[in-house]
């Protein structure tokens, strides 16, 4: 069997090849299990704090509605609002947190704010996004793409775009999974060469491999799995004119999509901007499945939660 309880989940890189296969195959688990109207209560008691330094609608409704599902309760904390805005350190914060809760979710900027919330609490801390990674969105959308394709092992993953904390979860899943990932990416927005690094790593071991590319047409060349994000995340905006500049050939768009897999999947963690990163008959086609993986994130945050806590 395999035993999580008590892990934080920080990212994907922490966590072994299986123990990523079993965490999908128990959302897809979850998932029946909730649709067949099944009570799954392990959670029955327990107490989710979810700390936002940004905003959210997918990630904070299905954590919230997650922990309900699950048997517990959640507790929305925006960081205005709790003392954490107005300088209280974070190891502080997760210290207290830490005596009256089972579990936290961090939404944050800097990595390190994750790191060190895990690091002084003694309850399981989950990155639910950071500017490094979101690992949650990521297992959502591995989950969806099982779902869709039935296996996960040889297919390939294609991100079109920025190289920000969507590309480096997406790649470290894929580099565990034993997937292709291939990524095209305007100078200047590469993804983070010590993920690119850590990623290869990984794919030494299961067969993956990955591909830092310029062009957008050399990377879809082929794909199983279209991706792509926007222009700019949050904490960008002011460089929205710019980066509009930059990415300007990175539209994923009719054009573009023709040298994928006739049945390739189109996926997108949203919030989209519909006419910069992704044309509208691409995000709303017939082989677009952004709503799947936007309803993923609750069954495979509910696995998460139901291993961990
Ligand atoms: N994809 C995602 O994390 O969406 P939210 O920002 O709405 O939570
Ligand atoms: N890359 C985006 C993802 C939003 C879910 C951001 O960080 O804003």
């Amino acid at each position: 069997a395999i035993g999580l309880k008590g892990r934080d989940f920080l990212g994907i890189a922490d966590y072994k090849p299986e123990e990523l296969r079993y965490l999908l195959n128990l959302a897809i688990d979850l998932k029946r299990k909730q649709k067949n109207g099944e009570l799954y209560q392990p959670l029955k008691g327990k107490t989710l704090g979810m700390i936002f330094e940004k905003s959210s609608t997918r990630t904070r409704v299905s954590f919230e509605v997650g922990m309900y599902q699950l048997g517990g309760q959640a507790l929305f904390l925006s960081r205005n609002d709790i003392q954490m805005g107005r300088g209280e350190p974070i190891r502080d914060t997760g210290m207290v947190m830490s005596r009256y809760l089972d579990g936290m979710i961090i939404r944050t900027f800097g990595h390190r704010n994750v790191v060190e919330l895990a690091r002084s609490s003694t309850v399981p801390v989950i990155n639910a996004l950071s500017d490094q990674s979101h690992p949650c969105q990521a297992m959502a959308d591995y989950q969806t793409v099982l779902e869709k394709k039935g296996k996960l092992e040889g297919l390939k993953v294609v991100y079109i775009g920025d190289g920000n904390n969507m590309l480096h979860s997406l790649m470290m899943g894929a580099s565990k999974l034993g997937m292709h990932f291939a990524s095209a990416s305007p100078e200047g927005y590469d993804p983070d060469p010590e993920q690119v690094r850590l990623a290869r790593e990984f794919a030494s071991d299961t067969g993956a491999k990955v591909d830092i590319l310029r062009d957008p047409r050399e990377a879809i060349e082929g794909a199983d799995v279209v991706y792509t994000d926007v222009w700019a995340s949050m904490g960008f905006e002011e460089e929205q004119k710019e980066r509009e500049r930059a990415f300007k050939d990175y539209q994923v768009n009719e054009q573009l999509v023709q040298s994928a897999k006739q049945d390739y999947l189109f996926m997108h963690c949203l919030p989209a901007h519909r006419g910069e990163e992704v044309s509208e008959g691409v995000i709303d086609g017939p082989n677009s499945v952004i709503f799947d993986e936007a309803e993923n994130r609750l069954h495979a945050q509910k696995a998460i939660m139901a291993a961990i806590m």
